[in-house]
């Protein structure tokens, strides 16, 4: 399967998950997620060792799952604790734990080898909590259409005056050239539209007359995660990152995992430096949202169908494929790099779960993250 596992991925909103058994493929693979009862996030093989039952149809025993078929009970770690009526519990019996931590609002598993799993890797995202800014969160997204489909799509301003007229879009935007650069692993395609009247999203906000500057700059981290950052400024400002937070200004989160081949979980937020805590907004942006995100399902969904149809047939490539395409080599790179490393050090089995974590504890490494300026 096409994936890099040595990655932390989303799996649920923090705020979705509690004290009950959620089951969720991740990367193609069963997993089941609860929080143990001082709220620690849990992530463990969606599989009893004993007849396969998904522990998901089971029980919570305190920090423990009970099987639903004959009380196998596993801890948080994945090491079977009991057997009713069977005194000895033979080593093998155990499930694989995936390192978990709540982090920016998330609970993200770490779906590679356990050893590797390192918490400075965590997605980075200064503007997140940070004072005059404020995070609106997206309801969870399911996508019928691969992870790369997604990533492509966010890499790609272009497609915005055709899929999102109401909402993000404008035909002033349709000839202008998308400029793609490269910062290590990081993809960079943005766009300027100078001296136009201000898309729809922002005039839902605020009353601006006349005319403005805006920007696009679609910023992506391998192997899934972008931020798309843009908004407007009065016409003739400066480009500079200071420049920007002038203006109104949105990052815009997409945290995307792969649940097989051809599917993904998607987590979105908008993170704005205006109307600082203003929960009507929050709400509007959302809603606004939902429907720009809409439409890029449908769009993703039937592209995905289309490219199963397509009997290999080989697409034609544009100019504004430049950074698609770099992002899909990077994440090819990193595959075969896995590979090549460690057969087999991908999995995870023997995998000790982070359970003793607390929500929001996060590694304080900046090794990873926003660096767009
Ligand atoms: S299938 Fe889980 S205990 Fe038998
Ligand atoms: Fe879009």
């Amino acid at each position: 399967m096409s994936f890099v596992r040595n990655a932390w991925y989303p799996a649920a909103w923090s705020h979705e998950l509690g004290r009950a058994l959620v089951p969720r493929t991740m990367l193609g693979e069963k997993v089941v997620l609860y929080r143990t009862e001082a709220g620690a996030p849990v992530a463990l093989e969606d599989r009893c060792c004993h007849k396969f039952l998904p522990l998901s149809k089971g029980k919570l025993k305190g920090d423990a799952v009970e099987c639903g078929y004959h009380g196998m009970t596993y801890a948080p770690t994945g090491v079977c604790i009991r057997i009713p009526g069977q005194a000895n519990i033979p080593a093998q019996a155990r499930v694989r734990a995936y390192p978990a931590v709540d982090h920016l609002g998330l609970v993200w598993i770490w779906a590679g080898a356990a050893s590797l799993a390192d918490r400075a890797k965590l997605f980075q995202l200064p503007p997140y909590g940070a004072p005059g800014w404020t995070a609106n969160k997206g309801p969870y997204t399911y996508i019928k259409a691969a992870y790369q489909h997604l990533t492509d799509n966010l890499l790609d301003p272009a497609h915005v005056s055709f899929v999102h007229l109401s909402t993000l879009g404008s035909a002033a935007m349709e000839e202008i050239p998308v400029e793609t650069r490269q910062d290590g692993d990081t993809v960079v395609t943005s766009r300027w539209t100078l001296d136009q009247p201000p898309v729809p999203v922002f005039r839902a906000f605020r009353d601006i007359p006349g005319n403005v500057d805006r920007w696009q700059i679609y910023q992506f981290y391998p192997p899934s995660l972008s931020v798309t950052d843009f908004g407007i400024g009065p016409v003739g400002m400066g480009h500079g990152d200071a420049d920007r937070d002038k203006g109104m200004r949105i990052h815009s989160c997409h945290f995307i995992a792969p649940e097989t081949e051809r599917t993904s979980h998607y987590f979105w937020m908008q993170i704005r430096n205006f109307a600082p805590g203003d929960e009507a907004v929050s709400r509007t942006m959302t809603e606004q949202f939902i429907m720009a995100f809409a439409e890029d399902k449908a769009v993703l969904e039937a592209v995905q169908q289309g490219e199963d149809e397509s009997e290999g047939r080989v697409p034609v490539r544009l100019g504004i494929d430049n950074g698609p395409q770099r992002s899909r080599r990077i994440v090819e790179r990193m595959i075969r790099a896995e590979q090549d490393a460690a057969p087999g050090a991908a999995s995870g089995r023997g995998a000790q779960a982070l359970f003793d974590r607390k929500p929001e504890q996060n590694s304080g490494g900046a090794s990873r993250g926003m660096k767009v300026k």
